[in-house]
């Protein structure tokens, strides 16, 4: 089994929903946060989440939820702009799940780069809004530097951290 996988499991109207909600929240921009490099975070709590899209979320949280089939940890929004990367990390979580919710069709840069466990290769890919990639098992990963244009992803971290201790 590879270290990774792409699915799809959200709808067009849940995509749209999700980028909706980021437009409502509210965020920081970071010149660097741990691993990442002039993104806006904008983290998904209890207290952060828009009272109009409480259902809308725990629904989205729920189809999550059955893939991952393991405890949530967090979910939390970044939007990459240009000048953004992200450096070659695992997670504290042993599975990470990556939503596209936009991309800018001129996107330049900002592909997923990772190390396939079987082979030791690092690959890099793109992928599409609306689409979803899977990390499982601590996989080692990054993003490419971009040039041009933005993405906006839904990250989701499932299984008990091994040290959580650097996150608020
Ligand atoms: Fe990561």
């Amino acid at each position: 089994m590879n270290n990774y996988e792409i699915v799809t499991m959200f709808t067009e109207s849940e995509i749209k929903f999700l980028q909706e909600m980021y437009d409502k929240m509210h965020g920081e921009f970071h010149e660097k946060y741990m691993n990442l490099y002039s993104v806006t975070l904008k983290v998904i709590r209890d207290d952060s989440i828009p009272a109009d899209c409480e259902s809308g979320w725990r629904k989205i949280e729920a189809k999550l939820d059955t893939t991952a089939n393991d405890l949530s940890y967090r979910h939390y929004f970044l939007r990459y702009g240009e000048g953004s990367k992200v450096s070659m990390h695992d997670d504290a979580s042993p599975t990470t799940i990556i939503t596209m919710v936009d991309k800018d069709p001129m996107l330049d840069g900002g592909r997923n780069i990772v190390i396939d466990q079987n082979t030791g290769e690092c690959l890099e890919f793109g992928f599409d809004v609306s689409e979803t990639v899977i990390y499982h098992n601590h996989t080692y990963h990054g993003m490419s530097y971009i040039d041009h244009g933005h993405r906006l992803v839904l990250i989701s971290w499932y299984g008990q951290p091994r040290d959580d201790s650097n996150f608020k």
